[in-house]
């Protein structure tokens, strides 16, 4: 085996390891929550108008009319995503909800015009490193997963195209094309249009894309705009292949928010069937305070808000990082973007090093959920997410995480080549 580390920095490492206090409470950077301050932001707006829509309707109660959403929450919408209104469901809280009954109603019912529904052994493809609730919906409905690495600037199009191309197993792709979750990229416009444009062996082929962090550059120079990826698969023939999924979890309230569908009106008129199998309609009180205030305010003046709340916290992370890793080779960071911070590490030791700084009391998202299955055989990305803890809670975390990166690092040793 051979020997990688100096075993007298390795000696000094485990020692400052050992030396190290057990965080107790354990502090919790795995998730991407708004932190108090944040909320309070849409805590504080009581001037909602309401109960009353703009034609006069009590939305307390049944209404039996607004199954897809308020025409003043879809208008408002389709103007901030840049489609038209029947183009745009506004439901219930949760959008990961709805891309979970689209791909149940797939496998169940088949999507419109389809001959049959998509097969049980369904396959996606899903650029890598991705959010692990959109992998943990596919498993759980046993669609599997074929992982393609994701770049600056979106997946390798060559490879997506020589999977789907000729695979009539291939029945979707799921994105997250602005502000990716982790990494924070924006997919390039020419790499969105290849994907609404390529051609698939399975005509049921069907885009998720997620729009989660569509309003979240967050002082980082923005993308213009999201490409019309309607206008895009109607030009290419193929009208009812983008699904795309927005909620205001991380504008507003996560649980407490709405969420968003935007398709072709032939996939909304199908997937409202199911809807209307569910229940009677979305909670539309909440979709009218929400839209007044975003409204009111404006959503630019409230995603600065937040911006202005989440900067220190996400630069104490690349301060720490700076400090600990620029006179190294052994790790780089990505900008932040979006929610998170990826920590991309030389050796494949992030599920060991995470592992350490659990031990502690600090905990960061385990690196092999951001996998299909868990399936990390690079094991080299570690995901930060600063949004919920204070900028000094942040620094100190991180310079832990620091100290266990370098630990792992050093302990590493790489496998025997023959
Ligand atoms: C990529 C992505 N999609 C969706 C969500 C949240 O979805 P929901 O609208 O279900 O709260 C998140 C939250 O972390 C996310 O990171």
């Amino acid at each position: 085996m051979p020997i990688y580390c100096d075993p007298s920095e390795l000696s000094v490492l485990e020692q400052q390891y050992q030396a190290l206090p057990k965080q107790e409470p354990p502090l919790q950077l795995w998730q991407g929550n708004l932190s108090p301050e944040q909320l309070d932001l849409y805590s504080s707006f009581s001037d909602i108008e309401g109960p009353y829509d703009a034609c006069g309707h009590d939305c307390r109660g049944y209404l039996g009319i607004h199954a897809e959403g308020l025409p003043e929450a879809r208008a408002y919408f389709a103007g901030l995503l840049g489609v038209e209104q029947e183009e745009v469901l506004v439901l219930g809280n949760s959008s990961m909800e709805i891309f979970f009954q689209v791909c149940a109603n797939a496998l169940m019912r088949g999507v419109p015009d389809a001959a049959k529904p998509w097969p049980s052994y369904a396959h996606f493809v899903c650029p890598v490193p991705g959010y692990f609730r959109h992998f943990y919906a596919l498993q759980y409905l046993g669609i599997r997963m074929h992982q393609i690495p994701l770049g600056k600037v979106g997946p390798n199009m060559s490879e997506v195209e020589s999977i789907v191309q000729f695979d009539k197993r291939y029945t979707g792709i799921v994105i997250t094309p602005l502000c990716s979750n982790p990494t924070g990229i924006d997919y390039s416009d020419a790499i969105i249009k290849r994907i609404c444009c390529m051609k698939t062996a399975n005509l049921d082929f069907r885009i998720f894309a997620d729009l989660a962090y569509a309003q979240h550059h967050l002082g980082t120079p923005r993308k213009k705009q999201l490409p019309n990826m309607l206008e895009l698969c109607r030009d290419a023939g193929v009208p009812d292949r983008p699904m795309l999924f927005f909620s205001t979890s991380k504008i507003t309230h996560p649980q407490n928010g709405v969420a968003v569908l935007v398709s072709s009106k032939k996939n909304l008129e199908w997937f409202m069937k199911m809807q209307q199998a569910i229940k009677c309609g979305p909670p539309l009180m909440e979709q009218l305070r929400q839209v007044r205030y975003l409204r009111k305010e404006g959503i630019g003046v409230v995603m600065h808000k937040h911006a202005t709340i989440l900067a220190p916290k996400f630069e104490a992370v690349c301060q720490a990082f700076r400090e600990e890793f620029t006179a190294t080779d052994i790790a780089s960071w990505s900008e932040p973007r979006g929610y998170f911070i990826c920590l991309f590490l030389r050796h494949p030791v992030a599920h060991e090093a995470v592992e350490y700084a659990v031990q502690k009391g600090y905990i960061f998202a385990d690196p092999r959920e951001m996998y299909p299955n868990k399936d990390d055989i690079k094991n080299n990305i570690i995901r930060i997410a600063p949004s919920s803890q204070s900028a000094e809670v942040n620094y100190k975390s991180v310079k832990v995480l620091a100290l266990c990166v370098k630990l792992a690092s050093a302990q590493y040793q790489p496998e025997p080549k023959f």
